[in-house]
């Protein structure tokens, strides 16, 4: 056998094939060629005789030929409607459907969960949804957002930052840092958008700090930020309640403390009457009646035009809020690391 004859043969099979035009013509095809008995089994018994230079060779157009045959075949097979395949593969729709068990499959995670949540209550109250770097720069976590130069945040104790090394923009003096709070990504949607602005930036953020069952190294927040003409703080305390009646019930009251934050004047915090005891005082709200959710106030003058807009003609409002406090109040979790562990017996209750 020579490697010519392989190829005559090869050609002929296939052409032989082309001319089939019946079920039992192909059948007998089969029979011939491609069986244990076959042309082309007794082809590979042939090639114990050929030279040991033509053997590689050889084998390989031997190789091909078996292949080409038998895809030529089965394609004739299904032109003829005789592949035993073509039954298998139609499609029964009156078959009854296959059901998930309930038990099994995996469902959200009980922060995805809030978040989601959360993000729907604020887009049916017209906000857009931003997100920004988890590794950002100290202009925008602390310098635009009006901190001090020695503010204590910006300390090693609270922050991690990032090694300035080859090819990262971080300096000795304008270090790289993890983003300690959502508030820097107010800065780059009003760098990069002009009032008017309404959007929620919610994201993971990071704190150097000991972990316990309060806090945690990295969690989440969500941040607010709403700035056009005329803008006011009843505006804040009108969003807030209606989103607080929303997530934690028709009765929920608010009420607002003053507080301080470097990027709002006026500053508040919020708090929320207690979901579980009404405002009567329970455990939960260690008696008060009140849970805190979330910290507020009017965006400082400054923090304006430190991102290009004139305090003169725009104000606004911004928020920020804990994802994982809140929805530890809401399912009732005492312990912030239970949402990191991913032990299912704790995910299952979800
Ligand atoms: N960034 C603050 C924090 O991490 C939370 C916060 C307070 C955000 C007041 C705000 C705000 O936008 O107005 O503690």
């Amino acid at each position: 056998m020579t490697i010519n004859e392989i190829l005559n043969v090869r050609e002929k099979l296939l052409a032989d094939l082309d001319a089939v035009i019946g079920a039992e013509e192909l059948e007998a095809f089969k029979l011939a060629h491609l069986t244990r008995k076959g042309t082309i089994a007794a082809m590979f018994d042939d090639l114990r005789s050929v030279s040991k230079e033509e053997k590689p060779l050889a084998g390989k157009e031997l190789n091909l030929l078996r292949q080409s045959v038998e895809a030529r075949f089965a394609d004739k097979e299904q032109s003829l409607g005789t592949s035993k395949r073509t039954d298998a593969h139609r499609i029964d729709l009156t078959m009854p459907a296959r059901t998930v068990p309930v038990s099994s499959p995996g469902h959200e995670h009980p922060l995805m969960k809030t978040l989601n949540e959360m993000i729907s209550i604020f887009e049916r109250m017209g906000f857009g949804v931003e997100y920004g770097p988890e590794i950002e720069d100290d202009e925008h976590n602390f310098g635009k957002l009006n901190f001090p130069a020695d503010h204590p945040a910006r300390d090693m104790q609270d922050t991690f930052f990032v090694k300035p090394s080859a090819g990262w923009k971080g300096t000795e003096s304008a270090p790289l840092l993890l983003r300690t709070h959502t508030s820097p990504v107010q800065i780059r949607l009003m760098e990069k958008q002009k009032p008017p602005i309404r959007s929620i930036m919610p994201g993971r953020v990071y704190r150097n700090e000991a972990a316990s069952a309060r806090s945690a190294v990295a969690f989440f927040q969500l941040e607010g930020l709403v700035i056009d003409k005329g803008v006011t703080m009843a505006d804040l305390k009108g969003v807030l309640l209606s989103f607080a009646r929303q997530f934690f019930g028709s009765d929920a009251k608010i009420r607002l403390r003053p507080s301080f934050f470097p990027f709002t004047e006026p500053s508040a915090e919020v708090d929320v009457s207690c979901y579980i005891c009404g405002g009567k005082g329970c455990r939960v709200c260690k008696n008060s009646g009140w849970l805190e959710i979330l910290g507020s106030g009017m965006v400082h003058p400054n923090v304006l035009s430190n991102s290009g807009i004139d305090p003169e003609i725009y104000t606004g409002y911004a928020f920020g809020l804990g994802i994982d406090r809140t929805a530890m109040m809401r399912y009732g979790v005492s312990d912030i690391r239970d949402f990191f562990e991913n032990d299912y017996r704790f995910l299952e209750q979800f």
